[in-house]
């Protein structure tokens, strides 16, 4: 799949592939001149392959809460969705959490065909550095996919007890050895505070006995606290929810940011996630708001996973609203 907008960045940055690209595209199944809202638009690559079908005379809403995401975003999907002249493309930008989006488009008075959320992170957020999402990269421990967010990593690591720690590291890395890798913390953070990626790695690694074969072990760690830094779950429910809503009423006839017949597709990346979003799509179907695309998620295949190799735990599922 092409996109003349697409890929927006340059260099070493290109690392950014849409996850199940063209799973996407089959599942949403866009059409000229209809209605995308993408809750999660990183770079915009889901956005433009969607763009290039709708074509002109569609309109696109990206949402991001990475306002330097959404900018790149902005750009390159106009391009795609109005070659000759990008600044009359109706591509409208928002920032903020996708659990506040619903209501932006009611003001705008938009109702959309397809509806995507693709969660997590991007390939820019989790390369920067700065942004300590990741152990490979030496860093302060921020975490924060929205930097304009109160509060970082640091502040949860040298403040919350140890018992919340734990919790957390249990709860949202699903990480066995939680109290052990507390407990280290805590004594850790006596002797100076734990301010960066580095350090909060090597404190993990001397909790956790014995080697994981390749994954390292600080992996569930970072997840947890990336999770509970942005409050990843608490943002996915409040999503659900919303679509919940807004199906039953659509199916129902009542005006809906969700059109009747609108495809919503939801990509996850950990069983945490995909397990709210398989419970709220069975609701939904067993509630006769929609209708699922597939009744199994769908997978990357092998040939995506050796280029990309974060497909391998994508899982999108969808429905089709009634
Ligand atoms: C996996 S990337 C999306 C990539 C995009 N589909 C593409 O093709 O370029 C996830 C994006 O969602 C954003 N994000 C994560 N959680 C969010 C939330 N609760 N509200 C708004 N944006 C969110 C992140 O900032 C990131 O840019």
């Amino acid at each position: 799949m092409s996109c003349p907008g697409y890929p927006p960045l340059m260099g070493s940055e290109l690392t950014h592939i849409p996850v199940l690209a063209d799973e996407v595209v089959t599942m949403l199944d866009p059409q000229e001149g209809q209605v995308f809202v993408d809750c999660t638009a990183g770079l915009g690559g889901h956005a433009c392959l969607i763009a290039q079908k709708i074509g002109p005379s569609g309109t696109i809403v990206l949402n991001d809460m990475d306002q330097g995401n959404l900018d790149r975003a902005k750009a390159s999907v106009a391009n795609a969705l109005c070659p000759q002249s990008p600044g009359e493309a109706r591509v409208h930008a928002i920032r903020g959490n996708f659990a506040e989006l619903p209501g932006k488009l009611r003001e705008l008075g938009l109702s959309a065909d397809m509806v995507l959320a693709d969660l997590g992170f991007a390939s820019t957020q989790v390369d920067d550095p700065q942004r300590g999402l990741s152990f490979r990269f030496s860093g302060p421990l921020d975490m924060r996919l929205d930097p304009s967010m109160p509060i970082t990593a640091e502040e949860l690591v040298n403040t919350l007890s140890e018992r919340d720690l734990a919790d957390i590291i249990f709860r949202y890395g699903e990480e066995k050895a939680s109290r052990r890798i507390a407990s280290k913390l805590v004594a850790a953070r006596e002797v100076e505070p734990i301010t960066t990626t580095d350090r909060l790695a090597e404190i993990v690694r001397s909790a956790v006995p014995g080697p994981r074969g390749s994954i390292n072990p600080a992996t569930k760690t970072f997840q947890a606290l990336r999770i509970a830094v942005n409050d990843e779950l608490g943002s996915l429910d409040a999503l659900l929810r919303l679509l919940g809503i807004a199906l039953k009423k659509s199916a129902q006839g009542q005006p809906s940011w969700v059109a009747s017949g609108a495809r919503v597709g939801i990509i996850s990346f950990h069983s945490l996630e995909d397990r709210p979003v398989k419970r709220a799509m069975s609701e939904w179907s067993g509630a006769g708001w929609g209708e699922a695309i597939s009744r199994k998620p769908i997978e990357a295949k092998d040939a995506e996973i050796v280029s990309n190799p974060r497909a391998r735990s994508a899982k999108l599922r969808g429905i089709r609203a009634n």
